[in-house]
């Protein structure tokens, strides 16, 4: 009978919560089944009461001049320098009050400015994870304390303490990334067979794999007829993922791969993950006396954008930090305003629950369409000369 009253009481609860994040924009996963078995139920009663407490939250917003924590991985890429400009900047310019922090590319550190983020009475903390799979216990107890938790650029996997993902769209971008390989192969490097190498981003990264995968999915086919052939043999993402995105560990395996395979043999073509791997992989080509190969990248880099003018590095893909970091303060705004995480364009699972995802279109570029592509970005058009 007690048992029957709990769960009732549990289920007009939930159905409370539903209706507040269905009044809200939808953007929320539905709470979860109240029907399970005992035992079972007093994490789902603590469950729907955060779920409670959250949509109780997002129906009156918080407070205008609320701070903002905003955690980032490293700087080590241009990417990550940007955004902590802008976060600043936009967060502030919002009316917020703004922490932002980068983590060396360290867990414990991001761990623990994440926590000091929540004691410093953040409304919403905004995460780009060093490694994705690594936050999950930090990141519930944010949720718990009713915190919302947005992932930035890099999805935040394996904890249900996250809200959703901001991100330009990761299999995408490496599709983009291989597509540009071969074309830049057949534009530059005549007739194929073309013999060619891949390199991989951090595996930490959740994004690294991912791209490799969106990337795969196009020169798989190639690799099969014969068109490309990758001398080393090395195809898994575990043979030629780059620890740590570190470069100058790039370099070093590019060293190895061409004293190792191509003393006699012309490298035509490297698929790299992003623009500092890119640069790392022509300056190990050039050393070694080879011509330089068709190289793909990421980031839009100043300079790999100059070297892409000047016919040194062909491509890049470009996913400007300021509309990622305007879109992400949208979404705060919404939430201050109580109207909610608006509608996600799409759904993944992190591990742990389905994660809304808010994804914007990646663009390609190579010397033909960089005039165009930049058009609205004096900074890196003035590099174009
Ligand atoms: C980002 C890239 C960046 C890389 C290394 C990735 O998660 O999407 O823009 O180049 O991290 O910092």
């Amino acid at each position: 009978m007690k048992m029957k009253k709990r769960l009732s009481l549990l289920m007009a609860a939930t159905l409370v919560a539903t209706a507040a994040m269905t009044g809200c924009g939808g953007g929320r996963q539905a709470a979860p089944e109240t029907t399970t078995a005992a035992p079972a139920q007093e994490t789902k009663a603590e469950e729907t009461k955060a779920e409670e407490t959250k949509a109780a939250e997002a129906a009156t917003g918080f407070e205008a001049g609320a701070t903002i924590g905003v955690s980032l991985p490293w700087l080590g890429t241009q990417n990550w320098k940007e955004a902590d400009e802008m976060f600043k900047t936009q967060l502030e310019a919002a009316g917020f009050k703004a922490i932002v922090q980068a983590a060396d590319n360290k867990v414990p550190q991001q761990q623990q400015q994440i926590e000091s983020m929540i004691q410093n009475g953040a409304k919403v903390i905004v995460v780009g994870p060093v490694d994705g799979s690594q936050l999950g216990s930090v990141l519930e107890e944010a949720a718990a304390a009713g915190i919302t938790v947005i992932g930035y650029d890099r999805l935040l996997e394996n904890t249900t303490g996250v809200e959703g993902v901001v991100q330009f769209g990761s299999i995408k971008t490496g599709e983009l990334q291989g597509q540009a390989l071969l074309d830049g192969l057949a534009k530059e490097k005549g007739e194929g067979p073309y013999n060619i190498e891949l390199f991989g981003g951090g595996p930490a990264d959740p994004n690294a794999p991912n791209f490799f995968k969106g990337a795969m999915s196009v020169l798989q086919p190639k690799i099969d007829d014969g068109t490309l052939v990758v001398v080393s043999g090395q195809t898994d993402f575990t043979q030629c993922a780059t620890l740590d995105w570190d470069n100058s560990k790039a370099q070093a395996r590019m060293d190895s791969l061409l004293s190792g395979f191509y003393a006699d043999k012309e490298i035509h073509g490297v698929l790299s993950p992003n623009d500092g791997i890119a640069r790392a992989i022509i300056t190990a080509s050039e050393q070694a006396g080879q011509k330089i190969p068709v190289v793909s990248g990421l980031d839009a880099e100043n300079e790999s954008v100059e070297w892409i003018w000047s016919g040194r590095q062909y491509s890049t893909v470009a996913k400007p930090t300021d509309v990622l970091v305007g879109k992400t303060v949208e979404i705060i705004k919404s939430l201050q305003e109580g109207k909610g995480m608006p509608a996600p364009d799409t759904n993944v699972n992190n591990g742990k629950k389905d994660v809304g995802v808010y994804e914007l279109p990646p663009l390609v570029v190579t010397k033909d369409n960089a005039k165009e592509a930049f058009a609205n970005d004096p900074g890196r058009l003035d590099l174009l000369k």
